[in-house]
């Protein structure tokens, strides 16, 4: 188990560079399954979801080189059309690879996809829509069985989604971009995420005729090859989005570079409403907190372009702390609070009613304090006197919501499973501590 500690109360100043998004990279590496050659992706941050899909890959026959945060993929032949049984489950982003495989291949074998215990993380709305177009699909002993075996169509084959679903749409793009030349696919009610853009601008850099992406009617023109190319994804949105509201919790004056101030608008305009002056500029958003306002937020997780899901838990934190009474109702998944009893830990008061939690804005959050950080060299179990207040992560956001907190809480502040946090950054340990928090990170 790994572990992140930091002593709270240091404001952060600094600079800071945004890596890749993780929810990019994870479509675009099982698109790569559908490409004939050579594909360089750069800004590939080190995480172990990403490492996970690249043995995915490497075990269905690509050959995978990595270099810094460059990755190389060869695809000539695949060798196989069943998913390991090991890595699949460990991650949401799995599922994917049945539309990437079904076009490739016209078969695919997988275990159930994992992800984040934030919910029951159904798959019905991706089989739905795969068969829809003609894919036959029958699940046993938690493993899926696909075949398809596309026919050519004088219309357009018109596909509907009951939710806007990021992840059916993204598998369903897989399905269709790579087919019979001339058949074409209107997706109506397709999620509208960045992410999803920027996987249709990588297929269609690969020579895929996608168009309209990012709203919610795609119009897919199946191609009968696809290439090799060189893509950088997106800058990650929703580590933009922690970092500004660590800021806003802790203070300080921070400039994050690499990022697309528009995918923010709506964090935005929330962390100016409690005082922080933000500035944008191409590529580069500079945030400056020296006083937080009273706010009461009434919040509601939507898809993009509404409140992310996403930064859910790290917002929870900003109001916990932020005077006045708030509402965050939680609208995707039903087991997204799993963070807030550790909060209540540090002194936070809030209440969770069916999908809603009411938060009170307290005046500080408190830890045990302890004289100073562990030394990063110790071993688990530590003394007691080194550990200060232990809190628990359950999933990768409510471990950075965790973070978040101890950098504001006064006192020691230890974070249980680390490791769910490192599934979305590189290295927040070395970004925060860049920035002036007291923090370490306890193997
Ligand atoms: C993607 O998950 C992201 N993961 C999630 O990020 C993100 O929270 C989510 O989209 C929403 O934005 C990746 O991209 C790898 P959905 P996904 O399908 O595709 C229901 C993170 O922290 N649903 O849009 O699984 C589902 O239960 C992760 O980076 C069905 O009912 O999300 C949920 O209520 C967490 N049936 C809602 O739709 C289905 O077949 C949204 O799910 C599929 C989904």
């Amino acid at each position: 188990m790994s572990q992140i500690q930091i002593i709270g109360g240091n404001c952060l100043h600094g600079q800071l560079r945004i890596n890749g998004a993780k929810n990019s990279l994870l479509p675009i590496m099982t698109a790569c399954l559908m490409v004939q050659g050579t594909i360089y992706l750069h800004d590939v941050p080190k995480l172990s979801d990403l490492n996970q899909m690249l043995h995915i890959l490497a075990d269905l026959g690509c050959t995978v080189n990595i270099k810094g945060n460059t990755v190389k993929i060869e695809v000539n032949e695949l060798n196989t059309h069943i998913i390991n049984d090991q890595a699949a489950p460990k991650i949401r982003g799995s599922i994917f690879v049945m539309g990437a495989l079904l076009s490739r291949l016209g078969k695919v074998e997988l275990p159930f996809p994992g992800g984040c215990a934030i919910g029951s993380r159904p798959i019905d709305l991706h089989l739905t829509l795969l068969k829809q177009i003609g894919v036959k699909c029958h699940c046993r002993d938690n493993k899926i069985y696909a075949t398809y075996q596309p026919r050519h169509h004088h219309k357009p084959t018109i596909l509907s989604l009951d939710f806007p679903s990021v992840g059916a749409t993204e598998n369903i793009i897989q399905a269709t971009a790579l087919g019979i030349p001339g058949n074409t696919y209107i997706i109506h009610g397709a999620a509208k995420e960045p992410e999803i853009v920027d996987l249709c601008n990588f297929l269609n850099q690969c020579g895929a005729q996608i168009h309209n992406a990012g709203t919610d009617t795609i119009t897919i023109h199946s191609v009968a090859k696809l290439h090799g190319t060189t893509y950088a994804p997106i800058p990650d949105r929703i580590n933009t989005g922690s970092y500004l509201i660590a800021v806003a919790v802790t203070g300080g004056d921070v400039t994050l570079t690499n990022t697309i101030p528009e995918h923010h608008i709506n964090l935005i305009n929330k962390l100016k409403a409690v005082g922080a002056r933000i500035t944008v500029d191409k590529d580069t958003i500079h945030i400056i907190v020296s006083r937080r306002r009273a706010q009461n937020f009434n919040i509601h997780t939507a898809p993009y372009p509404g409140f992310p899901t996403d930064l859910q838990s790290q917002f929870c934190v900003l109001t916990a702390l932020t005077k006045g009474h708030s509402t965050i109702t939680e609208n995707l998944f039903e087991n997204r609070f799993r963070y807030v009893p550790e909060l209540v830990k540090l002194g936070a008061q809030i209440t969770i009613e069916h999908n809603q939690a009411q938060i009170k804005g307290v005046s500080k959050l408190t830890a045990t304090p302890t004289h100073n950080l562990c030394p990063s060299s110790y071993q688990i179990p530590k003394p007691q006197t080194c550990l200060g207040t232990t809190v628990t992560a359950h999933d990768l956001r409510g471990g950075v919501a965790l973070v978040i907190a101890a950098l504001a809480a006064h006192g020691t502040t230890t974070i249980n499973h680390a490791e769910y946090i490192y599934r979305g950054h590189q290295d927040i340990v070395k970004d925060l501590r860049q920035l002036g928090a007291n923090i370490v990170a306890l193997d």
